[in-house]
């Protein structure tokens, strides 16, 4: 007598295509369960690299759902599709060689200007962060609000596939984050003495010793350096 009990299946639609599968996977796993050969969408496996952005319907609901891959259940008489990638015009700088951040976003980011309130960018992101605000934000010059609305942004892309002004709020947000962290953010002395410490090399020593440990050498090591 065998004590296993067979999964429960239900049916998904991918990509319009029906698939029987066991309940209780997440739609990569799906995915992969049918025989669909995941390489873009899909990452961290943890819902931090955005790659898995997943656009679907569930059963008698005719809203159009968005969500990372990796992260969501399936669940019977879902209808999805997974795109790792959304087409957005991307602007080369380097923040390095920019010389005044506040004006400089419109010139890589002219677009900026044109948002219309539509709110479907806030929407449809699965962070739920209010990426509408942040590019006001960082269109009024404060890069610091920007980059605090816009901190958990997983790049999933997904607000760009909806903006009705064509832009790419994620990109703008993370002009602000990036130009605010190099030229306003208050800057950490300790950090910058212990990333000097590490280009002096003076711990490799240390690094070296540690490396050379098994397992019982590096449980004393631990213990010795709380
Ligand atoms: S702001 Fe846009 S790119 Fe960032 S997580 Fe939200 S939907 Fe994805
Ligand atoms: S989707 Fe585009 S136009 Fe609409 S609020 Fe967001 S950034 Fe503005
Ligand atoms: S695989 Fe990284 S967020 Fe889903």
């Amino acid at each position: 007598m065998s004590g296993a009990t067979e999964p429960e299946l239900v049916t998904v639609e991918i990509m319009g295509k029906r698939y029987q599968v066991p309940d209780g996977m997440t739609v990569i796993n799906t995915m992969w369960y049918t025989g669909h050969e995941i390489i873009r969408g899909v990452g961290c496996m943890g819902g931090v690299c955005g790659a898995c952005a997943t656009v679907y319907r569930t059963k008698d609901d005719f809203s159009l759902k968005v969500g990372l891959g990796c992260q969501m259940p399936i669940e019977d008489g879902m209808s999805f599709f997974m795109t790792p990638f959304y087409p957005a015009a991307k602007t080369n700088y380097k923040v390095e060689e920019i010389e005044h951040p506040k004006e400089e976003l419109f010139k890589y980011f002219p677009e900026a200007l044109n948002c219309r309130n539509c709110n479907a960018c806030n929407k449809v992101c699965p962070q739920e962060i209010d990426i509408k605000g942040a590019v006001k934000d960082a269109v009024k010059g404060d890069f610091a609000a920007a980059a605090d609305k816009a901190l958990s942004c997983v790049m999933c892309g997904l607000c760009v596939s909806r903006c009705i002004a064509e832009m790419a709020p994620n990109l703008i947000a993370l002009y602000a984050r990036r130009n605010w962290s190099v030229f306003y953010a208050t800057k950490h002395e300790r950090l910058d003495k212990q990333i000097e410490h590490i280009n002096n090399g003076d711990w490799d020593d240390e690094w070296a010793h540690i490396a050379s440990l098994d397992e019982a050498g590096l449980k004393e090591f631990c213990k010795s350096r709380r």
